[in-house]
């Protein structure tokens, strides 16, 4: 045995590394076998399925207290200005309203890197102004309208080339346009130079607004010591953090609960300043507060995917693609980071003559958050269908100039050897089941004269190989029901399930013998549900912890049966010896309420090693010329994100991923009036997220091999990498198919015939 110790791990959060110190105890267990499984690797529907449906699943918006009091927020109807003067006084003295919030009134309190929670200077139109608390949301709305505010308006700028022109209001002090990291290897300009084939070639894509099907929210109880706060959040650990540091509280007296959530698709890994209002309220009246925002607020104020103008340079030389210049500027909004989408481009394919660039740039529009592979999504866009429009000038079959640069087993950004990379293998079983060699240059004919048909591809890489801190306990119930304590969520992924499925394995229980507690800090610690890291890193110390939880209950049961450990052991929930099979719940009855526990730890990652996620999608559509609408017919997605433990909600993943993708590929934009900086679609009739009837043939298809060298459960993530490539295999289906390019995402309608007209 190996006592407790600290080590160092360096481990990739979206595209990131970061470095933690973290307890380790024991040794990790070696990786898990190929089978024969009973509960792994199986289809399930989902363990919590029934109350998620039946509507007795708690969400945030659910939870609803006696006396409770609703916060709703005043924000900006200006995109920068400074707040001169507020009056709430006929707010305050509005019958039913319980309180006002705001900057010459509210607490001194740290969040986010800012002294206050109400700024001077607002910046975006949306952002917070006072919060309001009463007694019904009728009255809190009324109350919102009585708060005078005096502003006085200054310079502003939301679009993403006005920010980055000269002579657009300078928003920071050093200027609009920031440095977010820069990569190089080899010489790309030389390389450029001495070419065969170039392309030279400008990309934008648009803001993604999440429209999560819950909307942002807390609702907050304070009985004197301690604050619980339930909210819809990806990370509860996080805005524990959060709110001890802008309330000052021991994390002690804190608790975060977010049992289940309707999807945050990375909106929610961050932390917000509802949840510091609801508390504030909850402690200040003693009563419980609830601060949940609208639609309208939601696509305002939490976060978005940010549009990118991209310029790529290629150049290709005897077959090959022998440099890559990629520069990228995100609109970060009033947010203080970028999601880097020059990613891909620095480690997808082996080019040995790499330059990127990126930069992040402030303007007044709300805050961009993680969404789904951030920067992966818009950087594969442009990267993969410039890789295209290469390939056609070399005259190269675009999946077989891919091929000859995927087969590396080495990270051409670290050096280090891949865990594991089944890349070439995805390529195969797409193609086949697309049909590759029915794809000619210059496409097909369509179902009606003019209408045209086309095949695409595009690759995926990512991380998602999880690492520590991550902790889990398992203990029996005095029935036998084993149940599983881990601090991570299930943010609609189906954790819960995938969770279960691997206790059950481990100890030899029947899965509804597994019962998942999750999304509480009184847990032991889980990351924040993001990253695509979720189940590989909580998924090994499960393993643990069942394993030790077993071990306990197998001695106990041969203290109880009287005889040898080694004579028995545990299948589908009994005890199974020579003699007949004894029910777990006999064993443990016979017992005086013993606890048997068991606890689990995330070991580090191989440092040696680089552990990504691969995948290729793989699109065919029709285009109609004279209406330039795009009809995608079928998507293939191929993944090899290490050992699948549950097939039918990795399925299920994959199929969100790639409506989602087609939302982004083709409707979704969130569209501002510059003059105004007002968001004109922040709302669901105006801002086009796909539907069913939106959803096309999806063929799902996965290598599903164990990543042994990853992790002691072999598996990886697959939350993010389905909605990366699928944008740039339809972009490159279109291109076969009308032989003309469209570089904006999303490929709407008029944008496909500008393209079609040879608008530049
Ligand atoms: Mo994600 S964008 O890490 O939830």
């Amino acid at each position: 045995m190996r006592g407790p110790r600290v080590v160092k791990s360096r481990d990739e959060f979206e595209g990131e590394i970061y470095e933690t110190t973290t307890l380790v105890e024991g040794r990790d267990l070696p990786a898990m076998a190929d089978g024969p499984f009973t509960v792994v690797g199986k289809e399930h529907v989902r363990v919590d399925g029934v109350q998620r449906v039946t509507g007795r699943a708690v969400y945030t918006h659910d939870v609803l207290l006696v006396g409770m009091v609703h916060v709703h927020v005043l924000r900006s109807p200006y995109p920068r200005a400074r707040v001169r003067r507020i009056d709430a006084s006929r707010a305050e003295a509005l019958a039913g309203v319980r309180g006002v919030l705001h900057r010459f009134n509210a607490p001194e309190i740290e969040f986010r890197g800012e002294k206050t929670i109400f700024r001077e200077e607002v910046r975006f139109v949306g952002d917070d102004v006072a919060a309001v608390a009463a007694d019904n949301v009728d009255t809190a709305e009324r109350a919102l309208n009585l708060i005078e505010v005096d502003y006085e308006l200054l310079p502003h700028v939301v679009d993403l080339e006005e920010a980055i022109a000269d002579g657009a209001p300078k928003l920071d002090a050093d200027g609009n346009v920031h440095d977010a990291g820069s990569f190089k290897r080899g010489d790309a300009r030389k390389a450029l130079r001495d070419a065969d084939a170039t392309v030279d070639v400008t990309y934008r894509t648009s803001t993604q607004l999440h429209n999560a099907l819950e909307t942002h929210g807390a609702v907050a109880q304070w009985d004197g010591e301690r604050l619980t706060v339930w909210e819809s959040t990806q990370s509860v650990f996080g805005v524990r953090n959060m709110l001890k540091d802008a309330l000052k509280l021991d994390p002690a007296n804190i608790r975060v609960l977010c049992e289940y959530m309707g999807g945050g698709f990375g909106a929610k890994l961050g932390t917000y300043k509802y949840a510091v209002y609801a508390s504030l309220f909850a402690m200040r009246l003693g009563r419980p507060a609830r601060c949940i925002l609208t639609r309208h607020e939601e696509n305002l104020a939490a976060g978005n995917r940010s549009a990118t103008l991209q310029t790529l340079k290629l150049a290709g030389s005897d077959g090959r693609i022998t440099a890559i210049e990629h520069t990228s500027w995100s609109n970060a909004g009033q947010g203080r980071w970028i999601a880097n989408p020059t990613g891909p481009t620095n480690t997808l394919y082996d080019v040995p003559n790499v330059r990127s660039q990126a930069y992040r740039v402030t303007t007044n529009a709300g805050s961009l958050s993680a969404f789904r592979a951030p920067g992966y999504v818009e950087g594969t866009f442009a990267l993969e269908s410039a890789v295209d429009e290469l390939a056609e000038k070399m005259g190269v079959d675009p999946l077989t100039l891919r091929r000859r640069h995927a087969a590396s087993a080495v990270d051409p950004r670290t050096n280090k050897r891949y865990s594991l990379k089944r890349l070439l293998e995805c390529y195969t079983i797409g193609a086949r089941e697309i049909g590759w060699s029915k794809r000619r240059t210059g496409g097909m004919r369509g179902s009606s004269p003019h209408r045209r048909r086309g095949i695409g591809m595009a690759s995926q890489i990512w991380g998602g190989g999880g690492g520590p801190p991550a902790y889990a306990s398992v203990h029996f119930e005095t029935d036998g029901t084993a149940v599983v304590r881990v601090g991570v969520q299930d943010i609609g992924t189906g954790t819960r399930t995938a969770v279960a499925q691997v206790c059950a394995e481990e100890i030899g229980l029947d899965l509804d013998q597994v019962a998942v507690r999750l999304g509480d800090t009184e847990a032991p610690y889980g990351p924040g549900s993001g990253g695509s890291v979720t189940l590989a890193s909580i998924g090994p110390a499960v393993r643990l912890a069942s394993r030790e939880a077993r071990d306990r209950l197998l001695a106990a049961a041969a203290g109880v049966l009287e005889v040898r450990q080694s004579e028995i052991r545990i299948e589908r929930g009994g005890i199974v010896s020579k003699g007949p099979r004894v029910p777990l719940r006999d064993v443990l009855g016979k017992l005086d309420n013993a606890t048997v526990i068991g606890s689990g730890i995330r070991h580090p990652n191989p440092d040696t090693l680089s552990i990504k996620t691969f995948g290729a999608h793989f699109a065919q559509v029709e285009v109609d010329t004279r209406t330039g609408e795009i009809f995608v017919e079928k998507i293939v997605a191929v993944h090899d994100v290490g050992r699948i433990v549950n097939p039918l909600t990795a399925a299920s993943q994959v199929k969100g991923g790639v409506v989602q993708a087609l939302g982004f590929a083709l409707s979704e934009e969130r569209v501002v009036d510059r003059a105004l900086g007002r968001v004109m679609n922040a709302n669901l009739e105006w801002y086009k997220i796909p539907t069913a009837m939106d959803a096309p043939e999806i063929v799902v298809r996965f290598v599903d091999r164990p990543d042994r060298k990853a992790n002691n459960l072999g598996a990886k993530g697959l939350g993010e990498p389905p909605i990366i490539p699928a944008a740039a295999a339809v972009a490159n289906a279109v291109a076969n198919a009308i032989g003309v390019r469209v570089r904006h995402a999303p490929m709407t309608r008029a944008r496909v015939l500008e393209a079609l007209a040879g608008v530049p």
